[in-house]
């Protein structure tokens, strides 16, 4: 028998390998968590095309036209209680929220990052993950707060840095294991397994 399962949004702005990964994920029957809905704020984001062959319903929200932040989350938030959706991942959304919008998903609203937070929050990871000589990085599914890249977390898992690495290749093998993290994660969520609770994350 079908059972019930939560239903999420995906955030994204780009190619979309982790929404992709998500889908996947939920396309097992007895995964707890489906996609009811997919918004981009770039219109030609390649992962909108995985959501369609999938589909799930796409919404196209540009950030320009909006005057501020919490008009842009505003809209965002309008079309998430539409889609009457319980949880929201980001995968690859490069906006940053409102403190409004991040209170009101709170516990709810997940990222994706590819690094061992909170070592190397922002942008340009690996880069940065090269520079200093690390000799593991990884990837991390945390839960959203208003600080940037440093919610509490929710799974991590490591893979090594290789001397002969480049930006792209460690890249690539992070971004391996995020396929699998997220989907675990986003189970451990939707199960009621891990919960944020002042400030923490709390696992069952
Ligand atoms: C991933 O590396 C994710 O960790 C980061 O942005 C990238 C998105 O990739 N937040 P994709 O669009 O899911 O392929």
């Amino acid at each position: 028998m079908a059972c019930k399962r939560v239903r999420t949004a995906v955030l994204i702005s780009g190619r979309g390998t982790n929404l992709k990964s998500l889908i996947d994920a939920c396309a097992v029957p007895d995964f707890p968590a489906e996609i009811a809905l997919v918004i981009s704020n770039v219109e030609g984001a390649g992962g909108l095309q995985f959501a369609r062959d999938a589909n799930i319903a796409t919404k196209i929200i540009p950030h320009r036209p909006f005057p501020s932040r919490e008009a842009f989350d505003a809209e965002i938030d309008g079309a998430l209680h539409a889609a009457n959706v319980t949880l929201v991942c980001e995968a690859g959304f490069m906006r940053i929220h409102s403190e409004w919008f991040v209170k009101r998903w709170e516990g709810r609203i997940l990222n994706i990052h590819p690094s061992l937070l909170p070592k190397f929050p922002g942008v340009h990871v690996h880069e940065q993950v090269l520079a200093a000589r690390e000799t593991e990085s990884g990837a991390t599914v945390h839960f959203l707060i208003t600080e940037l890249d440093a919610g509490p977390i929710i799974a991590q898992r490591a893979v090594p840095v290789m001397a002969s690495d480049t930006a792209e290749t460690l890249a690539a093998r992070v971004l391996d294991i995020e396929h699998m993290l997220y989907p675990e994660a986003l189970r451990m969520v939707a199960e009621g397994n891990v919960t944020l609770q002042n400030g923490k994350a709390v696992f069952a």
